[in-house]
C-alpha cells in the first residue's frame, strides 16, 4: 500500500485588527507522510526541537479527534514530519500539524467529513479558527464564529501585493502571549477594531494600500503582547516608512507582518532587519507571496 503524502502552509493570523478572525496562508510548508503502523508515532525531521513525537503531537491528536467525531476507528500510524515553518513565531506550524492530521484521518476513513467539518473539529485542537481556516482554505480567511461552530469565507490577496514576513531569532509561546491578554476590552476599542477590521477587508478587496495603512490598527491584543516582543514598534515603524502599507504583528508573534507593493518589499525587509538590529532583537526577513492553497493531498493510498 502507498503511503498518504500531505503538505500544509504557515499561516499569519489576526493581519492587525482581526484578533482570532483572519488569516492569510503562506508558502512555507510542513509536509506529513503517514502509513499504517502498529502504534501512532511521528518521527520529526529537520528542526523538531520540541515537537511531540507520541500521542500529543498535533497532527495526532488532530487526526484521531476527526475518528472520535466519526465514531469511526482509524488505524495507527507512523507519521514523518518535516516542515520548513519556523516554531514559536506566530506562523501557524501548530495549525499546519492540526490541519494536515484533520485531512489525514478524512482521507483514511473515505472522505466522510466536509471541510466545514474539519475546520470545527481542527478549531477545537487549536483553540481558535483563524490559522486552522487560513491552513485548510489557503488564500485570506475569515473565521466566523457561529453556534455550529466555525466557518470560513476565502478570498484572494492582491496579486501586485507582497507579504513581508520578519522571523525573530527569539520565539514566543503562544500561551504565553494569550495569557497577556485583557479579560475585558472596553466598548470604545471594540469599535475601533469593528471598523478597523472591516476597513482592512475591504483595503484587500479593493487592493486599497492607503486603505490598508489607515486600516491595520489593533487595540484588542496587540497593545498587550508588545511587552513580550522587544522592538515590535520599532520594526512596524522600520516597514511603513521604508513604503509597506502597513505591519502588525504576526498571529500571537513575535514574527512581524507588513504588506507591501511587490517593488518595495526588498527595501520593506532590509529596514524589518535594521529596526530589529536596532532594537536588539535580531532575525532574518523575508518576501513571501499568499499562498493559495490549503493543505494538499500529495498522494493517497
Ligand atoms: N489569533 C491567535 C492569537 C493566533 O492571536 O492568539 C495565534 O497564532
Amino acid at each position: 500500500m502507498s503511503e498518504l503524502r500531505l503538505r500544509a502552509p504557515a499561516t499569519s493570523a489576526n493581519l492587525g485588527p482581526g484578533f482570532d478572525s483572519f488569516a492569510l496562508a503562506l508558502p512555507l510548508l510542513a509536509e506529513f507522510e503517514v502509513r499504517p503502523a502498529r502504534a501512532w508515532a511521528v518521527t520529526v525531521e529537520g528542526d523538531g526541537d520540541g515537537i511531540p513525537t507520541g500521542d500529543e503531537n498535533l497532527f495526532v491528536v488532530s487526526a484521531r479527534a476527526v475518528a472520535r467525531a466519526e465514531k469511526a476507528h482509524l488505524p495507527p500510524q507512523h507519521v514523518v514530519q518535516r516542515s520548513a515553518i519556523p516554531g514559536g513565531r506566530g506562523l501557524g506550524s501548530s495549525a499546519a500539524a492540526i490541519a494536515a492530521g484533520a485531512v489525514a484521518a478524512n482521507v483514511l476513513l473515505g472522505e466522510p467529513c466536509d471541510r466545514r467539518t474539519l475546520l470545527r473539529i481542527a478549531a477545537e485542537v487549536e483553540g481558535h479558527a483563524d490559522n486552522v481556516a487560513a491552513a485548510l482554505y489557503g488564500g485570506v480567511t475569515v473565521a466566523i464564529p457561529t453556534a455550529d461552530g466555525p466557518i470560513a469565507t476565502r478570498f484572494a490577496f492582491p496579486r501586485a501585493w507582497r507579504v513581508c514576513i520578519f522571523v525573530p531569532h527569539r520565539k514566543l509561546a503562544t500561551k504565553d502571549a494569550r495569557a497577556a491578554l485583557p479579560a475585558q476590552v472596553s466598548r470604545a476599542d471594540a469599535v475601533f477594531n469593528l471598523a478597523h477590521a472591516s476597513a482592512l477587508l475591504a483595503a484587500i478587496l479593493r487592493a486599497d494600500g492607503a486603505l490598508v495603512s489607515l486600516a491595520m490598527a489593533d487595540r484588542l491584543h496587540e497593545p498587550a503582547r508588545a511587552k513580550l516582543v522587544p522592538g515590535l514598534d520599532d520594526v512596524i515603524a522600520g516597514a511603513r516608512s521604508a513604503g509597506a502599507f502597513g505591519a502588525a504583528l504576526s498571529g500571537a508573534g513575535p514574527a512581524v507582518l507588513a504588506f507591501a507593493p511587490t517593488r518595495l518589499a526588498p527595501r520593506v525587509v532590509a529596514a524589518m532587519e535594521e529596526a530589529a538590529d536596532a532594537a536588539g532583537s535580531s532575525g532574518r526577513a523575508r518576501v513571501l507571496r499568499v499562498r493559495a492553497a490549503g493543505v494538499q493531498i500529495r498522494s493517497a493510498p
